[in-house]
């Protein structure tokens, strides 16, 4: 399942993220990316170093991770810091699948799940979309800002360059409690009918079977 998942940042939070981006120092971004994966990136990664830049990050971290369909479609248990990627004057990232685990010691994370949160508006940049082959065929994701795409890390994708302007998104990696993404999109169908059938009738003896059900699915399901 792959999902688009809008208004997660605030017009000031993406004022606030924009402005740090606009006088923050890149590096390459190949440093991040495996062997393979190196050889088709070409992009720059904003250091996260002063305390106001770490607040910043915190700050998107938990608009993305406290958003409702965001706990429902990805059920994390652990996260990567995110980093804040910039395309321009023709950057790309060729196809590549992200590392399946990443981090170190205590922060090492399996990665389930990857998003891509949109930083800039779409007029202002040529290019940039993220594109992913799955079974269905190509599909391509250029959103609003503030808006993120959420897919499994077991995707292959790439970013298609950037022709005009820059595109700036912040991405990051997820553990997610439920490892395997058919099981999280039998979750999310349930809970999503759930909610639709308590806005209706509230409370009802059916929603508390199918709460009941979505709990114990998770009690199979869970790594903890
Ligand atoms: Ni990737």
């Amino acid at each position: 399942m792959i999902l688009c998942i809008g208004n997660i940042l605030s017009d000031q939070q993406l004022r606030e993220v924009r402005t740090a981006l606009d006088s923050g120092q890149f590096e390459d971004g190949r440093k991040t990316a495996g062997w393979h994966a190196r050889l088709v990136k070409n992009n720059e990664q904003m250091q996260v170093s002063d305390d106001s830049a770490k607040a910043l990050r915190a700050s998107v971290e938990k608009s993305l991770t406290e958003h409702p369909l965001f706990q429902m479609a990805v059920r994390p248990a652990k996260m990567t810091p995110i980093l804040f990627s910039r395309y321009r004057d023709g950057m790309t990232y060729g196809n590549h699948v992200d590392d399946p685990v990443m981090g170190r010691g205590a922060g090492r994370i399996r990665t389930d799940v990857s998003f891509t949160l949109f930083l800039d508006d779409p007029e202002t940049y040529d290019g940039g979309e993220l594109m992913t082959e799955t079974s269905a065929g190509e599909q391509s994701y250029k959103l609003p800002a503030g808006s993120a795409v959420v897919y499994p890390s077991s995707t292959l994708h790439r970013v298609a360059p950037v022709t005009r302007g820059q595109r700036r998104v912040a991405i990051g990696w997820i553990q997610s409690t439920i490892r395997d993404p058919a099981q999280r999109e039998v979750l999310f169908d349930l809970d999503t009918a759930r909610r639709k059938l308590f806005e209706r009738e509230g409370k009802t003896t059916e929603f508390d079977l199918l709460t009941k059900s979505l709990a114990n699915l998770q009690r199979f399901w869970a790594e903890v």
